[in-house]
Formats: C-alpha cells, sequence, structure tokens
C-alpha cells in the first residue's frame, strides 16, 4: 500500500471538489487520525488490523486533499503518550511505521512525480534507531519538494516541541547568538519542528472525541476546528468535504483573527524596541529636540537591523544542527 493512492476521484466526487474550490479551500489541513482500535473492534478485527486501515485511509486522505488543491496536510500518527500504551501494540505500531517507511523509500518516483516534501515532525530520539534512520533518509531525499508537503506527527506532543523550542532558544543565547531581548513569539514560532509550514488553517479529528490531545496547541490558535464522529479507518471524501464547507463557514472570522494577531504582534515588537531605545539613549548629549529625534530614528533603525541579524544567524545555525543530526543518521 503505498502513501499516496492514484486511484481518480469519481465523476460527482470531482464535481462536488469543483463546487468546494470556488469557495476558499484550506491551504495546510490538520489531521488527528483518532478510532482505529474502536473500528478494529466493531469490526471484529485485530487491533493491528484497525492501525493498518487507518494508514490506507491515510493513503486515500492524502490523494483526496490533492484533489482539492489543499497542498500541505499533517497529520498525528503516533503521540509520546502513546508509548504507555501495551509492549504489544507500541511494538505493532513501530513494525507498521517500518514497513511504511520502507516502502515510500522504494516508492521514490511517486513522491517525485508528485512533488512531495515529506517532514516527520517529534522527538526521533525516542524511536528504535532503524525506524530513525529511515526517517531521516526519506526526509532528507525529499527536502527539496515544494509542490505538496506531508508532515507526519510522530513520537510527537505539542508541550514536547514547545519545550524543545525554549531548550533551542536557550542554546542560541548561551551561544552568544542571540540576546535574551530577542525572544519572543515569533522567535519561538521560529524554533518550533513546524517553523516550515504555515500554521493549519483546519483541524479535523475524528471518532467523535472532543479534544486536542496535545497537538499542534500553538499552531492552531487561529485554526479552524471541526470535531466529526466518524472513526478514521471510515473517513470518507464526503467526510472531508463537510469539514471543508465549515471551514468556508468561518473563513471570514477566522481571516479576521488572524489579521487582529499579527497586528498586535507587529505593534508589539515596535513599542518593545522603542522602549529599548529610550532607554539606552541616555549616554547621548543632543543639541535640541530635532537631533534627539534623529538620533532617536537612527537608534531604532538599527536595534531593528542588529536585532534581524542576530536571529536570521541564530536560525540559520539550528537548521545546521537539525540537519545534521539527519545526515548523521543516514551515515552512522
Ligand atoms: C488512533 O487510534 C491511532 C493511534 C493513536 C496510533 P486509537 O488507537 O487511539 O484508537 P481508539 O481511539 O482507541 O479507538
Ligand atoms: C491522539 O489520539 C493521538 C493520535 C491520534 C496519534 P489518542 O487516542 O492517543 O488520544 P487520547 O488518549 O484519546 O487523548
Ligand atoms: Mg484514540
Amino acid at each position: 500500500m503505498s502513501w499516496i493512492r492514484d486511484k481518480e476521484l469519481s465523476l460527482i466526487e470531482r464535481l462536488c471538489a469543483n463546487v468546494l474550490k470556488a469557495g476558499p479551500v484550506p491551504k495546510h489541513v490538520a489531521f488527528i487520525m483518532d478510532g482505529n482500535r474502536r473500528y478494529a473492534k466493531k469490526c471484529h478485527v485485530e487491533r493491528q488490523e484497525g492501525h493498518s486501515q487507518g494508514f490506507e485511509k491515510l493513503a486515500e486522505t492524502l490523494r483526496w486533499c490533492l484533489n482539492l488543491g489543499i497542498c500541505e496536510v499533517t497529520v498525528y500518527a503516533f503521540s509520546i503518550e502513546n508509548f504507555k500504551r501495551s509492549k504489544e501494540e507500541v511494538d505493532g505500531l513501530m513494525e507498521l511505521a517500518r514497513q511504511k517507511f520502507t516502502r515510500l523509500l522504494e516508492e521514490k518516483e511517486k513522491l517525485q512525480k508528485h512533488e512531495v516534501c515529506i517532514r516527520v515532525i517529534g522527538d526521533l530520539s525516542l524511536l528504535p534507531l532503524d525506524i530513525q534512520k529511515l526517517i531521516a533518509q526519506a526526509v532528507l531525499e525529499t527536502k527539496d519538494y515544494s509542490k505538496c508537503f506531508l508532515n507526519v506527527c510522530f513520537a510527537y506532543t505539542s508541550r514536547h516541541e514547545i519545550s524543545n523550542a525554549v531548550r533551542e532558544v536557550a542554546w542560541g543565547v548561551q551561544e552568544g547568538l542571540i540576546e535574551p531581548r530577542d525572544v519572543t513569539e515569533s522567535l519561538l514560532d521560529q524554533c518550533l519542528y513546524t517553523s516550515h509550514s504555515p500554521d493549519p488553517d483546519l483541524l479535523i479529528r475524528t471518532s467523535g472525541e472532543v479534544r486536542l490531545s496535545d497537538f499542534l496547541l500553538w499552531q492552531t490558535s487561529h485554526s479552524c476546528l471541526v470535531f466529526q464522529s466518524i472513526l478514521w479507518p471510515e473517513y470518507t471524501f464526503w467526510n472531508l468535504c463537510e469539514a471543508i464547507l465549515r471551514y468556508q463557514y468561518n473563513y471570514t472570522a477566522i481571516q479576521k483573527s488572524r489579521e487582529l494577531y499579527s497586528r498586535d504582534r507587529a505593534r508589539l515588537q515596535s513599542e518593545t524596541d522603542q522602549t529599548w531605545v529610550q532607554q539606552n539613549m541616555f549616554c547621548v548629549e543632543h543639541r535640541n529636540e530635532e537631533e534627539k529625534t534623529k538620533t532617536f530614528q537612527r537608534l531604532l533603525l538599527q536595534c531593528q537591523t542588529d536585532r534581524e541579524h542576530r536571529t536570521q544567524n541564530f536560525l540559520r545555525a539550528l537548521e545546521r544542527k537539525r540537519e545534521f543530526f539527519l545526515q548523521s543518521l543516514c551515515t552512522n
């Protein structure tokens, strides 16, 4: 079973997709693919079969997303909390991951054809070493594709991701790359595993559970959240259309709250810079008000340019550190 199904949409599905595409379609959709074990129980099949069918549903869903013009998908495949399940279940899920990543590497042409960039988001070091290596290979081989993006959250929780971002920032300060006053929401945002993706427009959770289970807590504060009662392996094209319709219904309100937030963030940053310059201007003597204003403007510009320079330098160092980790997994 491949990661992306080649099967085309039926005529009625195509028709419906075209109607939806006349409105705003979310660019980035996140899924909490929940309900595999309840599905297995309902169908009287083994639990592992439920997880396996869950993966097949992912492949089908990715095809629907491609057809609907959704170019980025993030899925919650395995949470750090899931390690607490029975050894038998965790081993089964790891085996499934092993098989699917091996298959993905065998089917490179398919990813190339659709130009799919695969990213695995989470704490890879918690995984068996052979799976870490497979993941590193898949991520590095597809990193330059940019038509569509599949982010697989594996060994992931949002709190773990945020704590890691804070540690990265602390490392930057310790190394003298950034200053404590450079630590802003925007910088933390860029230290998350998801730094290369825009925030999801739409988040869908299946199985009727109405909670986020520590998934993308930072990234979904302005996303449309849709909870659907269907179990993940039974998810249909029509369920996806319904979720998109709900997104379209809420589109204006979502855009408005996003705009307000980014405007506020820019204003806050500007105020912080101004305060810092004012506090550091006392040492400069001025002949008159005009000269004082000019000095203030010059120092403000300098402060902003310096901060931008330090931040970019730090983010490049972080990127190199992350790439080096993946590369060392492939070579050792
Ligand atoms: C989601 O389905 C898949 C994983 C967590 C790996 P579950 O395994 O949570 O199935 P339910 O929710 O117990 O039915
Ligand atoms: C969330 O589902 C994790 C995944 C879908 C991978 P869970 O089934 O593990 O979440 P809880 O335990 O019900 O909150
Ligand atoms: Mg569950």
